[in-house]
């Protein structure tokens, strides 16, 4: 099995993908002021199996298009639309995000939660924002520096990873300079790594290695997410997701 491959049975058990909350997609519905009167059309770039599809599908009077690369979560995704009787408001499609086939001025709201990193935080800003709506609403989470001061450690490991890691003030600045006006910032609690994202994930390491036993690739894969959670527990004073609600000016 491809590594790829791997990595998707891995993750694609769990509810998220990556750190995040129910709470934490309200909040920033709340600070994105999104008028539930209007039948707003959303794009969930990165959805995974679409943790944040759902909510803001069930919060809002919206019509969300969930967008994913890889087929396994769009699947999983659209039986789950469709066991909540939401199918006819969201819509999910096998897609990369930076092949998108929105029109300009399409899209009242572009939402990302914790994936934007995967084309680069300063390109997805620039790239998504001409099929936003004048006025319409970016909200996207990004690994982001809690501090300007950290442990080399830290700085080397996250410098290996995501180069682009930053400070709030550093994404807001790129924000402003792409033609966002900020309208929100907060960071994602601790609960949301452990309680929503890591501690599901170990849970299933077991039966993860026992589906690929021999497996070298799978051990390694694991091992890997173990340290990635011991750097977290270690070093969670750092770094966080940062979210990032912004609307697009005229
Ligand atoms: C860290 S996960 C976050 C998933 C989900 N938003 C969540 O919070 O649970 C990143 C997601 O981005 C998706 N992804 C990676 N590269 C992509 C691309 N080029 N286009 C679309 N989705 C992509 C992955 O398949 C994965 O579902």
């Amino acid at each position: 099995m491809e590594n790829l491959e791997l990595l998707i049975d891995l993750h694609k058990h769990s509810d998220r993908q990556g750190p995040g909350s129910d709470s934490a997609t309200e909040r920033a519905i709340t600070l994105a002021s999104l008028d539930e009167s209007q039948r707003l059309r959303i794009a969930d770039l990165g959805c995974g199996t679409g943790a944040s599809t759902l909510c803001l599908a069930n919060k809002l009077n919206a019509e969300v298009i969930a967008v994913d690369f890889v087929p396994e979560f769009i699947e999983i995704l659209q039986r789950n639309v469709e066991a909540s009787g939401l199918s006819q408001r969201v819509h999910p499609q096998v897609r990369s995000m930076d092949d998108l086939e929105f029109a300009n001025n399409e899209l009242d709201v572009i939402w990302s939660e914790g994936a934007i990193y995967n084309i680069g935080f300063e390109r997805g800003i620039n790239d998504w924002r001409p099929f936003l709506k004048p006025k319409g609403v970016l909200a996207v989470s990004e690994i982001t520096w809690l501090t300007d001061r950290r442990p080399d450690e830290i700085q080397s490991y996250w410098h290996a990873q995501y180069p682009e890691i930053d400070t709030a003030s550093s994404k807001i600045r790129l924000l402003e300079e792409a033609g966002y006006s900020p309208l929100g910032y907060f960071t994602l609690p601790e609960h949301c790594w452990l309680d929503n994202y890591y501690h599901p994930l170990q849970r299933r390491f077991d039966e993860f290695l026992d589906r690929h036993s021999g497996s070298d690739d799978a051990q390694a894969l694991v091992e890997a997410e173990i340290q990635e959670i011991k750097v977290f527990k270690e070093f969670k004073a750092y770094f966080s997701y940062g979210f990032y609600i912004a609307s697009k000016l005229a």
